[in-house]
């Protein structure tokens, strides 16, 4: 019989296209971009299917695998992020597992870069100053901020992002990547000419610190007061990886009391940040909803490549792009 497929939202229409066109799965799907599939709804729809099409907003754990049963094989994230998943129920279930890397590392280091530059040099503020009055005359310390020319930049957790963000980064004359991980990526770091540090020495050295690594158990809040107390005064953290890695009250002491000059966020915990949180108060604090791979390009791909994983997995062929259990 023809394999069912869930799918908890209305992801772009080429994956949606591809799926419909195969003719090799019967799907259902959560139709609306708007609003995350309830809870209650996902856990009666996933019963019984066979496959599996989710994106970051939906934690995909025992519960969750019980409610779908035996027939699940198959589960597509459209993200490059698996910290929603749970990946040792899975393995232990022998289900396979798509993801999208790779196809939004352009998208992503993009608007790192743009948001590293929004924050160093307090444009948020700049534009708000500009229409709302503040703008007296020319002065000559106002609205300072940080340049990238001579400095040192530090990457933590160096992958395929991280890369490409220095690729980006370097013709602004930065003089010095650094970067930490849990081992020396040599060949990464040789294409950015990045010297390995430990976690210490990238707090101690970094005029700008990026977080690119995987939220995992070991990385979960490992920005945190040890960390932000070790850094200059004048740099600038940015997290576009997954706020679970940073301890959020530590970075808001850390703002607030001027341990460290700004931080631009793409990421938060929870999602969506509630407009009451401290964070938002701060004028050194940039906050992005969790926009990183969004362009029309990349997201369109991400659909397309977590259709194909699923209709891969579903026929027992390697997927394009299948996580390591
Ligand atoms: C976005 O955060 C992703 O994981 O793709
Ligand atoms: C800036 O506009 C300058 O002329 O220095």
């Amino acid at each position: 019989s023809v394999p069912r497929v869930y799918v908890t939202r209305q992801i772009p229409p080429e994956g949606l296209k591809l799926l419909r066109e195969s003719g090799q799965v019967q799907f259902d799907i959560w139709d609306s971009d708007d609003v995350p599939v309830p809870r209650n709804e996902l856990l009666k729809k996933v019963k019984g299917v066979d496959g599996l099409v989710c994106v970051l907003t939906e934690k995909i754990d025992p519960e969750l695998l019980d409610a779908a049963g035996p027939n699940l094989k198959v589960l597509s994230t459209m993200s490059v992020g698996f910290d929603h998943l749970s990946l040792d129920e899975l393995k232990k279930r022998g289900i396979r597992v798509g993801y999208t890397p790779d196809i939004l590392t352009d998208a992503v280091a993009e608007l790192t870069v743009a948001l590293l530059l929004t924050t160093s040099r307090r444009l948020i503020e700049a534009t708000h100053q500009a229409k709302t009055g503040g703008w007296g005359t020319w002065r000559t310390l106002w609205l300072c901020g940080y340049e990238l020319a001579n400095s040192t930049v530090g990457i933590l957790g160096l992958g395929r992002i991280g890369v490409a963000i220095a690729e980006r980064l370097k013709p602004f004359k930065v003089k010095k990547f650094i970067y930490t991980d849990v081992a020396p990526r040599p060949e990464l770091a040789s294409m950015i000419d990045a010297e390995y540090v430990s976690m210490d020495e990238l707090a101690r050295q970094s005029d700008f610190l990026a977080v690119c690594c995987a939220l995992t158990p070991e990385t979960k809040e490992v920005c945190n007061k040890d960390l932000f107390s070790k850094m200059k005064n004048t740099s600038i953290f940015i997290n576009t990886s997954r706020g679970g890695v940073v301890h959020q009250e530590d970075l808001y002491e850390a703002l607030s009391s001027g341990q460290i000059a700004g931080a631009g966020l793409d990421v938060t915990v929870p999602e969506p940040l509630p407009t009451s949180h401290p964070l938002f108060t701060l004028d050194n604090c940039v906050i992005l909803p969790h926009i990183a791979s969004a362009s029309y390009t990349t997201r369109n791909a991400m659909s397309v490549l977590a259709a194909n994983n699923l209709l891969l997995g579903l026929k027992g062929e390697p997927m394009i792009k299948e996580l390591k259990l």
